[in-house]
């Protein structure tokens, strides 16, 4: 199993003081000997975390592959093309959201997001769709000609949550609150299930599949376990346990979840 970090945290810290420090690229060469595959970074349109000149250097200088998610804003995608990630995920974006909070909504965007491909592929970027588990959403992604699908898991981290730690509250939705102990559990089974048979049929099709959002050391295994999938994009957990271990131990913890059989 793959294993990109995503280090925009590291900037949102910067950006709380809005001075130098803690600076992203300082993680790039501890991420590689750490054990990464990849990183990955979101260039958001209101720029509050990882701003240009971060997504430049990055690209640069990373000694691993850089997987820049991105929203479809004509603007952006023409800072991408000239950035030349190794690959671009495309993610729906909007302004008010703590953190990307839905799958791409490839159907009523279809046209938009295939000139967007386009233009990528033509800078010889790969491409990804951050996408929810549904069949329609991974036909569509196959006509779209992308290479990856990055599935969604911030659904089933959330039943995970509400279910093994007892939160009452949760980052992107509070839908599940009133069920049972065995409702959620019920409903964790049909998530996971979804995810599995979703990167079955994608990969089927011959798309690559990643995962990942709300992932972290509790809840990554059975994620981790389903073969059709081959990367896990993965964050906040990371960067939150780095801030008591240190990013090598944070980074290496996880690749040996993810890695274990
Ligand atoms: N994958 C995608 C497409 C994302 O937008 C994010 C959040 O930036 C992640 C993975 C990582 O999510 P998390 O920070 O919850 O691990």
């Amino acid at each position: 199993m793959l294993l990109g970090v995503n280090i925009d945290h590291i900037a949102v810290l910067r950006e709380a003081r809005k001075i130098n420090d803690p600076n992203p690229i300082d993680a790039l060469g501890i991420c590689k000997l750490s054990g990464a595959d990849q990183i990955t970074i979101h260039l958001r349109e209101d720029r509050r975390h990882i701003n240009d000149t971060d997504a430049k250097n990055i690209i640069q200088l990373s000694p691993l592959p850089v997987n820049l998610e991105c929203s479809i804003n004509d603007d952006i995608i023409d800072i991408v093309c000239q950035l030349k990630p190794m690959r671009a995920t495309l993610v729906p974006e909007n302004r008010d959201e703590v953190t990307t909070e839905g799958g791409l909504d490839v159907k009523n965007n279809f046209d938009k997001i295939k000139k967007v491909v386009q233009k990528l592929h033509d800078h010889e970027i790969e491409v990804s769709l951050f996408i929810d588990p549904y069949k329609e959403a991974i036909g569509l992604s196959k006509e779209l000609e992308v290479e990856w699908i990055e599935l969604h898991t911030g659904s089933y981290a959330n039943i995970y949550a509400m279910l093994n730690l007892n939160l009452n509250n949760s980052a992107h939705s509070i839908k599940e609150l009133e069920l049972s102990k065995a409702e959620l559990k019920e409903l964790l089974k049909i998530s996971l299930n979804t995810l599995k048979t979703s990167s079955k049929e994608a990969k089927k099709l011959g798309l690559k599949v990643a995962a990942g959002h709300g992932l972290n050391y509790q809840n990554v295994k059975p994620i981790a376990s389903i073969k059709a999938i081959s990367e896990l994009n993965i964050g906040q957990s990371i960067i939150a346990r780095s801030v008591f271990t240190g990013l090598k131990e944070a980074i290496v913890s996880m690749k040996t979840l993810v890695q274990e059989k």
